[in-house]
C-alpha cells in the first residue's frame, strides 16, 4: 500500500520530469486545466473528453525480459462494468496498469501493441501519460487514503496535482459531489477536516473512489477494491459500482466469482498455462453467457471453482 502511495505521488514527478524532457518534442503538453464546478466543461485536452471506449490491440506486457501478459485484444465498452477474473498472477493487474499508463512507472517495465481511447491511441508520442491517468482513474486493492490529508484533502488531492487554479468554493463544490457520488457525503460530511485514515476500510475505499472520480475519469478501473472489505461494505461499493456506471466506463479485478457474476455486464477470464508463461486473455463475453454457456472448458472450469 506504502509502494502505492509512494507510486502515485513518485509519478507526477516523474511524468514532470519526463514531460519537461519531452518538451522539444511535444510542445503542446500543459497540466491539466481546471475542472468546473458544473461537472464538464474541462476545456481543451490532449485526450478527447468523451472519450470512453478501450480497446486493447495485441497488447503484450514486459517487466524487463520477463513477458507478463500476452497478445491481449479486448474491448471495454462505455457505461457497463467489466469484471477481469482470472488466477493469480496471469496478468490482470498488470493488464488494468497498462490501461492509465502506470505499468511503464516500474523500471524495466513496457507495453507493446495498442491500447486506444475512443480511437485515441494513449500511448501516441505526444499524449502526456499524466493527462491519461485523469482520464482512467485507478483505485487500488488495499484503501490507500493519503495518511497525513484530511477527509476533505484526500478528496481533492487529484485536484490539487492537476491544478492549483481551483478555487475554494469550486473545490468544495466538487469534494461534496464527489462523496455524495461515492455514497460517503452523509458520513462524513461533519468531519471533513478529520485525517481520512480514520475512517473504517469500507470508508477509507469510498473515500479513494470520491478521489478518483473528483477528477472526472472517463474511465475508472477497480483492482480488487473490495477484497479488504467485509460483505456489507462489498456490497455498498458494489452498489454504488452500478450507479458509476451511468457515467463511467468500468473494469474491475475481482476473485470473487459471485461479485463478477452479480456486479459486471462483461467478464474477461485470463489465465497461463503455467507458471512463467505469459498470462493471456482466454476468452470475454456478456456475464450470464460466461457463466452460464462459456466457449472454452477452461474458463467453465474457472468461474465454476474447478481449477486445472
Ligand atoms: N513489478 C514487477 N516486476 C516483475 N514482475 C512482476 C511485477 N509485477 C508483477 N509481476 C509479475 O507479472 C505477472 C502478472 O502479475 P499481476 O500482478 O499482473 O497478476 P494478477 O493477475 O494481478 O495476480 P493477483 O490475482 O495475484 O493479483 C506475475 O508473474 C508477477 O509475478
Ligand atoms: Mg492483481
Amino acid at each position: 500500500m506504502e509502494e502505492e502511495r509512494k507510486e502515485m505521488m513518485e509519478s507526477s514527478t516523474q511524468d514532470r520530469a519526463r514531460r519537461e524532457a519531452d518538451a522539444p518534442v511535444a510542445p503542446s503538453l500543459e497540466p491539466a486545466p481546471a475542472p468546473s464546478p458544473s461537472g464538464k466543461g474541462w476545456g481543451s485536452h490532449k485526450l478527447d473528453n468523451t472519450a470512453k471506449t478501450v480497446e486493447a490491440k495485441g497488447v503484450d506486457l514486459y517487466y524487463g525480459d520477463f513477458h507478463a501478459v500476452a497478445d491481449v485484444s479486448m474491448t471495454i465498452p462505455p457505461n457497463k462494468v467489466t469484471a477481469l477474473v482470472g488466477s493469480s498472477g496471469c496478468g490482470k493487474t498488470t493488464f488494468l496498469r497498462a490501461i492509465n499508463r502506470m505499468h511503464e512507472l516500474t523500471p524495466g517495465a513496457y507495453a507493446t501493441g495498442v491500447i486506444e481511447i475512443d480511437g485515441q491511441d494513449i500511448y501516441a508520442r505526444n499524449v502526456d501519460p499524466v493527462e491519461v491517468r485523469r482520464l482512467v482513474g485507478m483505485v487500488f486493492q488495499a484503501p490507500n487514503p493519503f495518511p497525513t490529508m484530511s477527509i476533505y484533502e484526500n478528496t481533492a488531492a487529484g485536484l490539487n496535482l492537476n491544478s492549483s487554479k481551483v478555487s475554494k468554493s469550486e473545490k468544495d463544490e466538487v469534494v461534496e459531489r464527489s462523496l455524495r457520488g461515492a455514497h460517503l457525503w452523509d458520513e462524513v460530511k461533519d468531519r471533513l477536516d478529520k485525517p481520512g485514515s480514520g475512517l473504517s476500510g469500507g470508508q477509507q475505499q469510498r473515500l479513494c473512489i470520491a478521489r478518483a472520480i473528483a477528477v472526472e475519469p472517463e474511465v475508472l478501473l477497480m483492482d480488487e477494491p473490495c477484497s479488504a472489505l467485509d460483505p456489507v461494505a462489498t456490497l455498498a461499493i458494489e452498489d454504488l459500482i452500478q450507479e458509476l456506471k451511468n457515467n463511467f466506463t468500468i473494469a474491475i479485478v475481482t476473485h470473487n466469482m459471485q461479485q463478477a457474476s452479480r456486479a459486471s455486464d462483461y467478464t474477461a477470464f485470463f489465465n497461463l498455462e503455467k507458471s512463467g508463461d505469459p498470462g493471456r486473455l482466454i476468452e470475454i463475453g456478456e456475464t450470464t453467457k460466461i457463466f452460464s454457456n462459456p466457449e472454452k472448458k477452461e474458463t467453465e472450469d474457472y468461474v465454476s471453482g474447478r481449477f486445472g
